[in-house]
């Protein structure tokens, strides 16, 4: 178990395309996985993708379980997915708040589709495939963003809507993905 150092914004390497895992199984797959879950659950963080610990691999962790401080919030079960692909379900896109642990103590309005489906494969090989909405999509939209090296403040449409959390939404204990 090991708590890894997250990158932050402005690092190159958050910038870059991540290459597909290839080989299923193996310790070094596994310690990595390991270490993005440790890492995330210590910053209490909703998602993590490999690149923001430095391995350039399309691999991405997310998950929000019961969490007594958001008794509101959507769940998401935790998933490891690799080599993802998403396709959007319907245009629709809806404005959500965004954090990332990659630009800490901050938050954006980022549009993103409200469906979408994902394919991919777990830690195993096993393939994933699911159909998801809302907190769920745009999760899962902003993890495989990292792989392509996008972060999401380029996505804003607005950069009047993007600060400091503690400007934004005073108090509140945020999670960030
Ligand atoms: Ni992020």
């Amino acid at each position: 178990m090991a708590i890894r150092e997250v990158l932050k914004m402005g690092d190159p390497r958050l910038l870059a395309v991540s290459e597909p895992v290839r080989a299923f199984g193996s310790p070094e797959l596994q310690s990595l996985l390991t270490d993005m879950r440790d890492t995330m659950l210590r910053l209490n963080g909703a998602g993590l993708a490999a690149p923001q610990i430095g391995v350039g691999l399309r691999v991405v962790i997310f998950g929000l379980e019961h969490n007594p401080r958001y008794p509101e919030a959507e769940l998401v079960p935790y998933t490891v997915l690799i080599n993802p692909t998403l396709a959007p379900v319907g245009d629709a896109q809806e404005e959500g708040w965004e954090g990332c642990l990659s630009v800490p103590g901050m938050r954006g309005l980022v549009p993103r589709y409200r469906e979408l489906r994902y394919t991919g494969v777990d830690e195993t090989g096993q393939p994933i495939d699911r159909t998801v909405k809302d907190f769920h999509a745009r999760v899962v939209q902003h993890e495989v963003d990292h792989l392509d090296g996008i972060l999401y403040p380029q996505r804003i449409r607005d950069l009047t809507q993007f600060g400091f959390n503690e400007a934004l939404f005073p108090g509140q204990n945020l999670v960030d993905e």
